[in-house]
C-alpha cells in the first residue's frame, strides 16, 4: 500500500447533466492505493486516521487522472505537422506513404516505442489507437503497451480498397483481426478495436465483415472516422447513393452500437445524432485536427442537444498536439467560435472518465474512484512563468482553465500507471 497527499480533482460524471456535484475535490486530499488500485481517495482529515500506516508521498501539484485520449494514430506520429492539404489529398500526400513503412517491423517497434513514451510525457494512459494495415503493426504497438503497463486499445486497420502497398482483402483483414484478438486476449491491459479505416477504403465486404467481427466478439470495439470533410463526405455520397446519411453507411453493416467510436462528426444532421445516441455510440472530438485540416467546427451543443457520449481525441498526425491540455485548450476555442462555452470541470470530464465511458473502460479508470486503477498525473499550475504569474492565488476553476490554455507536457510534473511512478519531467 502507498498514499499521496495533495490536492485531488476528478470528475467522474459528466457536470452537464450530473451537475456541480459530479466534481470530486479534495484541497488536502489523500489517495490510497494498493496493488495498483485506489483504495480510498477523500479529504486528508477524514481518512488519513485508516492509513496511518502507510507509507505517504507528499504531492506538489494537482492530481487529476490520467488523460484517456480516445482517438489517435501511432504510426502518423512523424508526420505531425505536415503542410499545405485538406483531408484526401493529405492522406495521398502524406499519410499513406509513412503507413506503408510499417511493413517493417523494426520501424514499428521503433516508432510505438516514442509514441507511448511521449503519451507518458503528455500525460496520457489510455489511448484508442489507429495502427496500419499490417497486422504486425498491432503487436509492435502491444508489446511496447505490455512493457510499460499502459491501457490500449488498438487494432489492424482494415483497407481492401487502400492504396497499392496498402491494402489488405477483406478475407485476410477478417482472418489477421481474428488471430490478433486471439493472440492478446487478456493480456495486460489490451483491448482490441476493429477498425475500418472508413467507409471509402473498404468493400462492402470488408464493411460486412466487420459488422459481423463486432457481432463475434463482445469484448472489442469499433473505431473508424465520420463526417469529417465535405469532400469525404460528398465521395460517400457518390458511392453509396442509397444510404440515408454517411452513418447509415456504417449502420446497414452493422457497425453502429455500444461499442462504437467514431472520430470527427464534425458535419452531422439531427438525424444521425440522434441515432447516435439511441444506439450508445460515441464521438471523439479532435479540435487540433478539425482546425489543422480545415474540417471545420464541431457542434457541441448540437450533440448535447441528443445525448451523443463524447470523448477527446488529439488524432496525431493530422492533430497537431500530444498534449491533452492542450487540446482541450483548442476545443474551449472551437465552441466559442460555435457559440457555446466549455466549462473546464467538463472538459476533464470529457478527457478522462468521458472518454473512458465511451471506450467502455469507466470502470476500471478515468474517476479515481475506489477499485479503479490508479492511474493519475499531476500538473503544475506553476510549470512556465506565465502560468505561475496567471495562477497565483487563483481559485481551481481558474488554475484548471488557465492549464487547459496554456498548459502542455511541461504542466506534466509527473505521470502515474497503477500507482507507479512511469514518466517525471526532467
Ligand atoms: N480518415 C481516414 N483516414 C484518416 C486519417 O488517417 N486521419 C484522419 N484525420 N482522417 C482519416
Ligand atoms: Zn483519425
Amino acid at each position: 500500500m502507498r498514499a499521496f497527499r495533495g490536492e485531488v480533482l476528478s470528475v467522474p460524471q459528466d457536470p452537464a447533466t450530473a451537475g456541480p456535484q459530479a466534481i470530486r475535490h479534495f484541497a488536502d486530499g489523500l489517495l490510497v492505493v494498493e496493488d495498483g488500485l485506489v483504495v480510498a481517495c477523500g479529504l486528508h482529515a477524514e481518512i488519513a486516521e485508516r492509513f496511518a500506516d502507510v507509507p505517504t508521498e507528499a504531492v506538489a501539484g494537482l492530481i487529476v487522472p490520467g488523460f484517456v485520449d480516445a482517438h489517435v494514430h501511432y504510426p502518423q506520429t512523424e508526420r505531425i505537422a505536415s503542410h499545405g492539404e485538406q483531408l484526401l489529398e493529405w492522406l495521398d500526400r502524406h499519410i499513406f506513404p509513412a503507413e506503408q513503412a510499417f511493413a517493417d517491423r523494426a520501424h514499428a517497434d521503433g516508432v510505438a516505442a516514442f509514441f507511448l513514451d511521449e503519451l507518458l510525457r503528455n500525460g496520457t494512459t489510455s489511448a484508442l489507437v489507429f495502427a496500419t494495415v499490417h497486422a504486425q503493426s498491432v503487436d509492435a504497438l502491444f508489446e511496447a503497451a505490455l512493457t510499460r503497463d499502459m491501457r490500449i486499445v488498438s487494432g489492424k486497420v482494415l483497407m481492401d480498397l487502400g492504396p497499392p502497398g496498402l491494402a489488405d482483402t477483406s478475407e485476410q483483414g477478417r482472418a489477421e483481426s481474428e488471430e490478433l484478438i486471439a493472440r492478446w486476449r487478456g493480456r495486460g491491459r489490451l483491448g482490441y478495436a476493429i477498425t475500418p479505416r472508413f467507409a471509402l477504403t473498404s468493400s462492402d465486404a470488408q464493411l460486412g465483415g466487420a459488422g459481423d467481427l463486432l457481432a463475434a466478439h463482445p469484448d472489442v470495439l469499433m473505431h473508424t472516422h465520420l463526417t469529417e470533410n465535405l469532400g469525404e463526405i460528398a465521395a460517400v455520397g457518390k458511392r453509396f447513393s442509397d444510404a440515408v446519411d454517411y452513418l447509415d453507411v456504417y449502420d446497414r453493416f452493422g457497425l453502429v452500437g455500444p461499442r462504437s467510436v467514431f472520430a470527427h462528426c464534425v458535419h452531422m444532421e439531427d438525424r444521425a445524432l440522434e441515432r447516435m445516441a439511441q444506439a450508445g455510440a460515441g464521438i471523439a472530438l479532435c479540435p487540433t485536427s478539425n482546425l489543422f485540416l480545415g474540417s471545420g467546427l464541431f457542434d457541441l451543443a448540437g450533440a448535447d442537444r441528443h445525448g451523443v457520449k463524447i470523448g477527446i481525441g488529439t488524432d496525431i498526425g493530422a492533430g497537431t498536439s500530444f498534449s491533452v491540455l492542450n487540446t482541450l485548450g483548442e476545443a474551449y476555442k472551437v465552441c466559442q467560435l460555435r457559440g457555446c462555452s466549455l466549462d473546464p470541470f467538463r472538459a476533464l470530464h470529457l478527457a478522462t472518465a468521458g472518454g473512458a465511458a465511451m471506450m467502455g473502460i469507466a470502470d476500471r479508470v478515468g474517476g479515481l474512484l475506489p477499485g479503479q486503477e490508479a492511474d493519475f498525473i499531476v500538473l503544475d499550475p506553476a510549470a512556465t512563468p506565465l502560468l505561475a504569474r496567471r495562477t497565483a492565488g487563483a481559485d481551481l476553476h481558474d488554475r484548471l482553465f488557465a492549464l487547459q490554455v496554456l498548459g502542455d507536457d511541461r504542466a506534466i510534473a509527473a505521470t502515474y500507471l497503477r500507482g507507479r511512478l512511469a514518466h517525471r519531467r526532467s
